[in-house]
């Protein structure tokens, strides 16, 4: 499975980049402003540190407009993917993109259908949210086993992007169900590094070692 990194926090970014733990990165509006930076300031930056795709989102409601701003983030860098809302006038935005050889990656996707209608489009990822539906007591997880066996069935080529991924269960969980990618804050991804045996384990391992009063260094 590959990591994405959900945010536009550079460093994070960076830190994460260089232990070889980002195949790309995906932004939306709201994590542009929670950066405080220019939107095509900072994700030309982001990828000048990543060289996987790069998601920046568009803004406009209608297809045209949508189409215009797709063409201005992919001008960005080569690895941009321009993320549209899935709406009618995303998916024909998604069309249009995709045919001029744009990756593009639909988002805002919370049903089989909507997943159905973006791989027709030719979304080269499609992004459903698990946190979102399980916010309000549906089960985001099935959501991507369906859409799983979905795209399996028929061989569509487009990649299931997991995304509002919360918790190290979700992270595992994408994996085990063969999401092709999972987008996460850095927070999660640093922990999914965590175990307490882990802790307890070096814990002991340093006590003893002490008691020995050897060096290695
Ligand atoms: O990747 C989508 C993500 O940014 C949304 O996450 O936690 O706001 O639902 P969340």
């Amino acid at each position: 499975m590959k990591f994405f990194v959900d945010t536009a926090d550079v460093a994070a970014i960076s830190e994460l980049n260089d232990l070889g733990m980002v195949d790309g990165v995906t932004t939306n509006p709201s994590i542009i402003l929670k950066s405080g930076r220019d939107i095509l300031e900072v994700t030309k930056e982001i990828c000048s540190i990543v060289s996987g795709p790069v998601s920046a989102e568009v803004v406009a409601m209608k297809s045209d407009e949508m189409i215009a701003e797709g063409r201005k983030l992919a001008a960005i860098a080569p690895n941009i993917a321009v993320k549209v809302p899935l709406t009618w006038d995303g998916l024909k935005t998604c069309k249009v993109l995709s045919s001029e050889g744009f990756m593009v990656n639909v988002t805002l996707c919370f049903s089989v259908n909507q997943a159905l209608l973006a791989a027709k489009a030719g979304a080269t990822f499609i992004s459903p949210f698990i946190g979102r539906l399980d916010d309000i007591n549906l089960d985001g997880l099935d959501l991507i086993a369906d859409i799983r066996t979905l795209y399996d069935n028929y061989d569509f080529n487009t990649q299931i992007l997991a995304a509002s991924v919360r918790t190290v269960n979700h992270a595992k969980d994408c994996a085990l169900i063969g999401a092709d990618v999972m987008t996460a804050p850095p927070g999660v991804i640093k922990q999914m590094a965590n175990h307490i045996l882990t802790d307890k384990g070096l814990e002991q391992f340093m006590a003893d070692w002490a008691k020995t009063g050897q060096k290695i260094l």
